[in-house]
């Protein structure tokens, strides 16, 4: 597992970098003194954790990103550079499994960093795992929750995703599932 490591954020008031890799790419509604392009290495972008409170419910869970192990991996995302005081509100809207974490951050441009970032790890109340792109988009494709429809959320990701001249696979083939579904192809 890449190297994390815990950060007092209640000891200063020195902005710091936020790295999202899911719904804050194209979604911030905090404030931020700068944005850039990044990415971070050996995690990967999974769609296994499940969501409760943003785009499912307890009923019905839907499935939003969260960041699993992988040697080699590369994750592109959007770093922002916050005040400590954003993290507050952050850490609200993104509970539901979500802690965070420090990890090196690597500017597109190469600079690099450190970053915090959510994730949700292995056995935490939403975690539902591993499942094929099928599974997983049939899951999206019905979810709701007081964010909205969980298939906006991936549609918006993998969007967000292309638009900073990347791909990621995994969010692609649950993409090209869910399109298909919607589109009444029979991939089974
Ligand atoms: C993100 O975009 O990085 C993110 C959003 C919600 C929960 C965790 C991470």
């Amino acid at each position: 597992m890449p190297a994390t490591s815990c950060i007092r954020t209640d000891e200063s008031d020195a902005p710091l970098w936020l790295f999202g890799y899911g719904s804050l790419i194209y979604k911030t509604g905090f404030a931020f003194k700068a944005r850039r392009p990044a990415s971070i290495r050996g995690w990967a972008r999974r769609f296994w954790q499940g969501s409760h409170d943003h785009r499912g419910t307890l009923e019905w869970p839907g499935r939003v990103a969260t960041l699993v192990p992988r040697e080699d991996a590369v994750c592109h995302g959007m770093a922002y550079l916050i005040t400590p005081d954003v993290l507050e509100g952050l850490d609200v809207r993104e509970k539901n499994g979500y802690m965070r974490v420090v990890t090196d951050l690597y500017f597109d441009d190469g600079k690099r960093s450190e970053a915090l970032v959510y994730m949700a790890t292995e056995g935490n109340e939403a975690w539902l795992g591993e499942a094929s792109a099928l599974e997983i988009a049939q899951q999206i494709s019905t979810a709701v929750g007081p964010s909205g429809p969980n298939r906006d959320y991936l549609l918006m990701l993998a969007d967000s995703i292309r638009d900073m001249g990347h791909d990621d696979a995994h969010v692609e083939a649950i993409e090209q599932a869910l399109l298909a579904l919607e589109a009444g192809v029979d991939r089974s």
